[in-house]
């Protein structure tokens, strides 16, 4: 499973990039507002930053599929490396197909059950972003949702990605990875939670603790 930055912040993108841990990077409606930066100017700040697919999304605004496709068009303008995220509606699904025939890639979002998955895979999605945590919250094993969308690509021999999102914690990581998605999509702070162990430290403790005691600092 390989990782992308969850986040709109270009500061924590560039210590996540420096760690060498993560190949590209998505952002959404409420991530933008949080930075309160221009979107165009914040997206190509991070494709300058980061050399792997980036996620910006339409208008939060945009419901219909011709303002989706002219949106979508313009985002992939900015930068080669542009993923188009479109929530999975009817629309979306309409504006997902246009602009995968013309070679733009498309991440479509707010996944919530492997049907919603399987319809954005067949109208030419790259990416499927299926929501973890937000599942979670109400009572159903987001987890599950990866493990089935994960069969079902497999036995039908289906390409597009599968980008597990709305991730919360570590665990979520771990599930995620044995679940078989493809990507993590993560908040800065789940990849510091999860470069962590008290052992860890500890093991460093002593190691000073052992050397210095023989050869000073
Ligand atoms: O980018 C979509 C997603 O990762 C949102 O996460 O925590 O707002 O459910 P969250």
């Amino acid at each position: 499973m390989k990782f992308f930055l969850d986040t709109a912040n270009v500061e924590d993108i560039r210590k996540a990039n420096d760690m060498g841990i993560i190949c590209g990077v998505t952002t959404n409606p409420s991530l933008i507002a949080k930075e309160g930066r221009d979107f165009k100017q914040v997206v190509a700040e991070i494709a300058s930053i980061v050399d792997g697919p980036i996620s910006g999304e339409v208008k939060a605004t945009t419901t219909d599929a011709e303002g989706m496709i002219r949106e979508g068009r313009e985002i992939a303008r900015i930068h080669r490396n542009m993923v188009v995220k479109i929530p999975m509606t009817v629309e979306g699904l309409k504006a997902c197909h246009t602009l995968a025939a013309e070679g733009i890639k498309v991440n479509m979002t707010l996944i919530f059950t492997a049907n919603q998955a399987l319809l954005a895979a067949r109208s030419g999605a790259a990416f499927v972003s299926p929501f973890v945590g937000r599942l979670d919250d109400i009572s159903v094993r987001g987890t599950d949702l990866i493990s089935e969308v994960a069969e079902i690509f497999h036995a039908h021999g289906i390409r597009t990605e599968i980008i597990a999102a709305s991730i919360r914690h570590p665990m979520h990581v771990t599930e995620c990875a044995l679940a078989g998605a493809d990507i993590a999509t993560v908040p800065y702070k789940v990849i510091e939670q999860m470069t962590r162990h008290p052992l860890t430290d500890q093991g460093i403790e002593k190691f000073r603790k052992d050397y210095e005691a023989v050869f000073g600092n």
